[in-house]
């Protein structure tokens, strides 16, 4: 269906429109003028943009359905303003071979109502011992290589996966946590782990093994992208890094740019992700390295677990909340809303970079570009309720947290997607 969308404030950094207009969509693509019949929407009072792509979220499936499904998992990033995800490859059987990167995206073609983006292991079984066949799941469909769950630990091996990378011109998405300084680790390292009694994971576990992935893209010229950064460190690398010359990228996730490790006041698994929740001083300096434009990418690490895995204690239960249904509000409540990113930094962050950082297609409002658009009201205050995700996962820190921005339409080469038909 063609549309006409009316009176919103476009913004669309690839353009460099900032402005009150409106958008025509012709046969699934961006276009000059409306042809043919169309459906109108009326965005006044609301913010039109090219649509939000996740680089990193769990879908679960196969292997774990009852967390979550393709279906359910991207129907849950539609309505959070999402036109594209990530999943990452830690299923059961884990995504390791070109069949499954084709089973992947042959179960999106029927049950996805956006693109995905099959992020291909690193490693046979994710047992860090054998690497994969990167250039097969790159002709598969891949669009990136991660270990993500873990690091490769075999740094000679890892070092393979990134020329192989550099050769194919995709990026490694890395999951920074060295196995053996984590130990039995479940929340920061810190007073707050001290009261619970709950062993502590130290910015070193991370900040370590971002060092080392530096140094190996520095030497092999790979593209780097550092998943869910969460240290000050983190930050102070990547800086360094590109004055350097290396390629490398960095996401922070909403979780860690919104809560500190005090905001866990008592033994509550909705609070546990890896990397965990952070102290003060490390939140700063996050939100410093969003600001500064340290860290391009914002996405969520949707990791939904089943309600009676994250009933236990923070030492027993699986890492990992929801975010698909929360990130955009996140963003909106405490960056836009603080003065720490504009709208227009913003829809760089969650559509221009992570495409850019893809190599995909999207991120863009320009004539003859897929109609990929998210239109959203950043005004609209309520109340995050987990009851009403269509995520199966309902392991979510910010239920009942009052937010601001909401998505209103999300729009997918042209069609529809949410709200749901
Ligand atoms: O919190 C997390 N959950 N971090 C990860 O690295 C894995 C993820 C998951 O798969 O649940
Ligand atoms: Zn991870
Ligand atoms: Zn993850």
């Amino acid at each position: 269906m063609n549309l006409w969308i009316k009176n919103g404030h476009i913004v669309d950094p690839a353009t460099g429109r900032d402005e009150v207009g409106d958008l025509y969509v012709v046969n699934g693509k961006i276009a000059k003028e409306l042809t043919g019949e169309y459906e109108t929407i009326d965005a006044t009072g609301k913010y039109v943009m090219p649509g939000f792509v996740d680089l990193h979220v769990h879908l679960r499936e196969p292997g774990f359905e009852y967390k979550e499904t393709i279906r359910t998992g991207t129907m849950a990033a539609a309505r959070g303003g999402f036109t594209g995800v990530c999943p990452m490859p830690n299923t059961k059987p884990a995504t390791d071979s070109p069949e499954r990167i084709q089973k992947i995206l042959e179960i999106a073609k029927k049950d996805s109502p956006i693109h995905v983006y099959p992020v291909g292991a690193i490693t046979i079984g994710q047992a860090g011992e054998t690497l994969t066949d990167i250039e097969g799941m790159v002709k598969a469909g891949a669009k990136a290589i991660s270990e993500d769950g873990k690091s490769v630990m075999n740094a000679a091996l890892y070092e393979k996966a990134m020329k192989e990378a550099a050769r194919l011109g995709i990026p490694v998405m890395a999951h920074c946590e060295d196995k053996n300084l984590v130990g039995k680790g479940a929340m920061n390292a810190g007073k707050v782990a001290e009261r619970l009694g709950i062993p502590g994971i130290t910015n070193a576990v991370e900040d370590v093994i971002v060092a080392r992935d530096i140094l190996l893209a520095k030497e092999t010229g790979a593209k780097l992208h550092l998943c869910h950064c969460s240290t000050a460190d983190s930050a102070k690398m990547i800086e360094e890094a590109r004055k350097d010359g290396v390629n490398v990228s960095g996401e922070v996730c909403p979780h860690h740019f919104t809560l500190t490790e005090e905001d866990i006041v008592e033994d509550d698994a909705n609070f546990k992700m890896n990397p965990p929740l952070r102290k003060k001083s490390d939140v700063e300096m996050l939100k410093e390295g969003l600001r500064k434009g340290i860290f391009e990418a914002i996405s969520t690490d949707h990791a939904p677990h089943g309600e009676e895995e994250k009933k236990k204690s923070i030492a027993e239960a699986p890492f990992g909340i929801v975010g698909s249904e929360t990130a955009f509000a996140l963003a909106v409540t405490e960056l836009v809303k603080k003065g720490i990113l504009t709208m227009s930094e913003l829809v760089q962050k969650m559509s221009v970079n992570p495409c850019h950082i893809l190599g995909v297609e999207g991120g863009s409002l320009a004539e003859g570009k897929p109609a990929d658009i998210t239109i959203a009201d950043i005004d609209k205050e309520y109340l995050i309720e987990k009851d009403a995700f269509v995520s199966k996962g309902k392991n979510t820190p910010f239920d009942g947290k009052k937010v601001v921005g909401k998505v209103e339409y999300t729009i997918v080469e042209g069609n529809v997607v949410y709200p749901f038909k």
